[in-house]
C-alpha cells in the first residue's frame, strides 16, 4: 500500500529533489507539496510533475495550523516529511526572526497536527546542531551546541520532535544532513554562488582564510537516506547523513575553478562570517548500518554539481538577475571592496 506524503518545503532545493526521487521510485506513493514559496521556493524545481496524478501542490505556510489540518484531511495524508525552513546561515545572522518562526513554531505546528492524528513524522535536520567540531566526528548522541541563529532554530525543532516522541509516543525520526549540493540550490549557497560567479568571470568571495571544513554531499544521496529512514528508521531515532569526509573550502573552490577552466585569480578573501563554524564532521555509521551508503565523494559531488549549473542556465539566470542582485550587493558589496586575492 502506498503512502500519502505531505512534503513541506517541497519547492525548495532538497525538498524538490526528494519529491522527484519519491515519485520516480515509489509507484504507489502520492505526494502533496506544501510550501510558502519564500524567495527560496521555486516551482521551476518541480517542473514536469503537474502531469502526474500522484502530485499536488498547496501554497501555504507551515505556521498556519488551519491550512496544515485542512490539507491533511483533504488529501488523506498519513506521513509528514518536513523540509520547510529558513536555511541560510548568513541571512539568520542578519535577521533571525523568520528562522525562529518557521524552524521552531512551524515544526511545533506540524507536530501538533501529527499528534492529533497519529501520523508518521520525519524531520529533516542538519549537522549544524552539533556546532563546531574541532576534531573527530559527531555521533547522534553528542550534545547539541548550535552557534548561529539558524543552527539554534533547527536545534529547537529537533528537541521538539524528540519531546513529541517521548511524551506522546509519536512515531518520529530525524536525519541530520551535512552540506547538500546539486540541482536547484538557490545561488546564495556557496556551490551555486561560486560556480555561477565563475561562469560569469565574477570574483568568488571566500570567507576568511577559506580553511573551514565542510562535508559536501550529493543531494540525491541525502534523498535516498531520508527515504530509507522514513521506511526503515526506528521510532524516536536520529540518523546522521553525509559522506563522512570533510574538505577545506579552498579545495572546493579550486575544484570548481578547475572544472570550469577558470583562473585562481577569481578568488577573493573577504571578511569572515561572524561566529563561523570552522569544521563540521559527522559519523555516518548508524546510517550505513541501516543499509545506506553515499554514492558520491565530495569531489565527485562538486564536479557533478558544477556540470549541472553549466547545463542549466535557464534555471539560475532569472534568479541571479532578479531580487538576488540587491541581496548580493548588501551581503558582499562592502566585503568585496575590502577584499584581497590569495
Ligand atoms: P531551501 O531554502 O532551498 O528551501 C526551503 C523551502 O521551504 C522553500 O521552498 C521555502 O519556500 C519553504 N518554506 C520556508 N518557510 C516556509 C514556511 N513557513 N511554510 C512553508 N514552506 C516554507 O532549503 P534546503 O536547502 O532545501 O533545505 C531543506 C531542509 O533541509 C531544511 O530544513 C534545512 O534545514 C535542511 N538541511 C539543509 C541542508 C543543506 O545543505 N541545504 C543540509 C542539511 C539539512
Ligand atoms: O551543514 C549543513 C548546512 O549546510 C545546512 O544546514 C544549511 O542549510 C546550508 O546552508 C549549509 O550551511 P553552510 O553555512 O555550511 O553553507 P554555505 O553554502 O552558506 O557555506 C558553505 C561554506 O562556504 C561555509 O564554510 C561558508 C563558506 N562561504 C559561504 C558563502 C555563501 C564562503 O566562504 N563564501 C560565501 O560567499
Amino acid at each position: 500500500m502506498g503512502r500519502t506524503l505531505l512534503v513541506t518545503g517541497g519547492a525548495g532545493f532538497i525538498g524538490a529533489n526528494y519529491v522527484h526521487h519519491v515519485l520516480a521510485s515509489h509507484a504507489e506513493d502520492k505526494v502533496v507539496v506544501f510550501d510558502k514559496l519564500t524567495y527560496a521556493g521555486n516551482l521551476d524545481n518541480l517542473r514536469g510533475l503537474d502531469a502526474d496524478p500522484r502530485y499536488t501542490f498547496v501554497h501555504a505556510d507551515i505556521c498556519d495550523r488551519a491550512a496544515v489540518e485542512r490539507t491533511i484531511e483533504a488529501h488523506g495524508v498519513d506521513t509528514i516529511v518536513n523540509f520547510a525552513a529558513e536555511t541560510h546561515v548568513d541571512r539568520s545572522i542578519d535577521e533571525p526572526g523568520s528562522f525562529i518562526h518557521t524552524d521552531v513554531v512551524g515544526t511545533y505546528t506540524l507536530l501538533e497536527a501529527a499528534r492529533d492524528r497519529g501520523l508518521r513524522y520525519h524531520q529533516v535536520s542538519t549537522d549544524e546542531v552539533y556546532g563546531h567540531v574541532a576534531e573527530g566526528d559527531s555521533t547522534e548522541s553528542d550534545p547539541l551546541v548550535p552557534r548561529s541563529p539558524y543552527a539554534a532554530s533547527k536545534t529547537g525543532g529537533d528537541l521538539l520532535v524528540n519531546a513529541y516522541h517521548v511524551t506522546y509516543g509519536l512515531y518520529t525520526t530525524i536525519t541530520r544532513g551535512s552540506n547538500n549540493i546539486g540541482p536547484y540550490q538557490y545561488p546564495e549557497k556557496v556551490l551555486p554562488l561560486f560556480t555561477t560567479n565563475a561562469m560569469e568571470d565574477q570574483p568568488l568571495p571566500v570567507y576568511g582564510d577559506g580553511l573551514q571544513e565542510r562535508d559536501y554531499q550529493w543531494v540525491g544521496d541525502h534523498c535516498e537516506a531520508i527515504d530509507l529512514v522514513l521506511r526503515e528508521g526506528r521510532p524516536g531515532e536520529v540518523y546522521n547523513v553525509g559522506t563522512g569526509t570533510s574538505i577545506p573550502n579552498l579545495e572546493m573552490v579550486q575544484l570548481i575553478l578547475d572544472s570550469l577552466g577558470k583562473p585562481r585569480s577569481l578568488i577573493r578573501h573577504v571578511a569572515d562570517r561572524p561566529g563561523h563554524d570552522r569544521r563540521y564532521s559527522i559519523d555516518n555509521a548508524k546510517m550505513r548500518a541501516l543499509g545506506w551508503q553515499p554514492r558520491h565523494s565530495p569531489q565527485d559531488a562538486i564536479r557533478k554539481t558544477v556540470q549541472w549549473y553549466v547545463e542549466n542556465r535557464w534555471w539560475w539566470e532569472p534568479i541571479k538577475s532578479g531580487e538576488f542582485r540587491a541581496y548580493y550587493e548588501k551581503m558582499y558589496g562592502h566585503r568585496l571592496a575590502d577584499a584581497h586575492s590569495s
